[in-house]
C-alpha cells in the first residue's frame, strides 16, 4: 500500500509518500519561515494562502520524483488537527479532493500522533510500548504510548510550550524568528552558571511543566545586564540549561513512574543538542534506550503523517467525505485504528 501524506497545520507545507514495501519513498517540505519572519510570528491568514500556493506544486514535484501517478497510490492521509484552523482546512480540502478524484480511501491524521510515530521512520525503530517526550512550538507533553492509538497524557505544560518559551526569549535577545535553534547556537558560546534561572515545578510532585515564569526571569535578567555579546550568550546558555534540566528531570520521573524501557524524543525542540545529549546520558545510566527522529523529522513534515495514515489505512480505517479541521483536538481522545 502506498499512501500520500499531507501536512499543513502551521507554517510548513509538506507532502510525502510512505509505502508498505520500502517505507518512506520521498518527502518534501516548504518552510514559511521567511514569509512570517518580518512579523515575528506566524500570521495565520498568510500561512493558509501560502499552503494553497504550495501544496499542488509540491505534490506534482513529489509524484515526478517518485515516477508515480494517482493511479499508483492506495490512500491519502492528511493532518486534520490540531493547528491553525485555516491552514488545516487547506490540507484537509486538498487531501480529500485528491482522494475523491483518484477514487482512493483517505484518513484524517492527528498531528501529534505523527510526531509520536516519527522515530518509526528510522532504520532502528522503537517498538511499543514507550514513553514519549513531545516538545514543540505548541506542545510540551509526556505521553505513555502503549500501542498505535493508545496514548495516555502523563504531564503537560500549564502555560507556554517549551518551544514557545525558546522563541519568546530568543525574540528578547534580538534573534530572528523562530528563535529556538538560534538561541541554542548562541548558547554554545555562553558560560556555565553566569545566569542561574529557576527550574520550574521541580520541587512539586507530578509531571506537569510551566515555562512562563522562566520567560519573565529572562526579561528581568536582560533588563539588568550590560547587553554585550558575551552576556547575551551567557543568558542564552542559562536559559537553555534551565529548560533542558526541567525537561530531563520530569522525563526521568515519568520513566520511573511507568517503568518503560524505551524513550522517544519528538517535536521541534527534540532537535536541541543539549536536550538530546543529556537524555541519552541519563537514560543510558538507567538502561533505557532512547530514540530520536532525525532532525528534519523532529520539526513538522509529512513523512510522519504518511506513516501514521498508512498504519491506520492498513488496519482498515478511513474517514468520511466531510472536510473537517479540528483546531483543538486532544491526543488522549485518539483510539486504535478500527475498520470503517
Ligand atoms: O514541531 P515543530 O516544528 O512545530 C510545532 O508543531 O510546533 O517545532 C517548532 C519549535 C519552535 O518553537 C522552534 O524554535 C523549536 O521547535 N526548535 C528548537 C530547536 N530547533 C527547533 N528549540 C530549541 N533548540 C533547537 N535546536
Ligand atoms: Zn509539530
Amino acid at each position: 500500500m502506498k499512501v500520500l501524506g499531507i501536512e499543513s497545520s502551521c507554517d510548513e507545507t509538506a507532502v510525502a509518500i510512505y509505502a508498505s514495501a520500502g517505507g518512506l519513498l520521498a518527502h518534501k517540505v516548504h518552510s514559511q519561515t521567511a514569509l512570517h519572519a518580518p512579523w515575528g510570528g506566524v500570521v495565520p491568514e498568510l500561512a493558509s494562502r501560502d499552503h494553497v500556493r504550495k501544496l499542488p506544486q509540491l505534490t506534482r514535484e513529489l509524484l515526478a520524483e517518485t515516477g508515480l501517478t494517482g493511479a499508483d497510490l492506495d490512500g491519502v492521509a492528511y493532518t486534520a488537527g490540531p493547528g491553525l484552523a485555516g491552514a488545516l482546512l487547506v490540507g484537509v480540502g486538498f487531501g480529500r479532493s485528491l482522494a475523491y478524484a483518484w477514487g482512493l480511501p483517505a484518513v484524517a491524521v492527528h498531528h501529534l500522533e505523527g510526531h509520536l510515530l516519527a522515530p518509526l521512520l528510522e532504520a532502528d525503530p522503537p517498538s511499543f510500548p514507550y514513553l514519549a517526550l513531545l516538545v514543540s512550538g505548541g506542545h510540551t507533553l509526556l505521553i505513555d504510548v502503549a500501542a498505535l492509538g493508545c496514548y495516555q497524557v502523563l504531564g503537560e505544560s500549564l502555560d507556554d510550550a517549551a518551544g514557545e518559551a525558546f522563541d519568546k526569549t530568543a525574540k528578547l535577545l534580538g534573534l530572528p524568528y523562530p528563535g529556538g535553534a538560534e538561541l541554542a547556537r548562541l548558547a554554545l558560546t555562553g558560560r556555565d552558571g553566569v545566569f542561574k534561572f529557576p527550574r520550574p515545578m521541580l520541587d512539586r510532585p507530578g509531571l506537569d511543566f510551566s515555562f512562563s515564569g522562566l520567560k519573565t526571569a529572562a526579561v528581568v535578567a536582560l533588563r539588568n545586564c550590560d547587553g554585550s555579546e558575551q552576556t547575551r550568550a551567557d543568558l542564552a546558555q542559562g536559559f537553555e540549561a534551565a529548560i533542558v534540566d526541567t525537561l530531563v528531570a520530569k522525563t526521568l520521573r515519568a520513566l520511573s513512574q511507568t517503568g518503560r524501557r524505551t524513550l522517544v524524543i519528538a517535536g521541534g525542540v527534540g532537535a536541541n543538542r543539549r536536550l538530546r545529549d543529556q537524555l541519552r546520558l541519563k537514560a543510558a545510566e538507567r538502561g533505557v534506550k532512547v530514540h530520536y527522529p532525525r532532525a528534519e523529522f523532529c520539526t513538522d513534515n509529512a513523512a510522519m503523517i504518511a506513516l501514521a495514515g498508512h498504519a491506520r489505512l492498513v488496519a482498515g480505517e478511513t474517514s468520511d467525505l466531510s472536510i473537517e479541521a479540528r483546531a483543538r483536538w486532544s491526543v488522549a481522545d485518539l483510539v486504535p485504528p478500527a475498520k470503517s
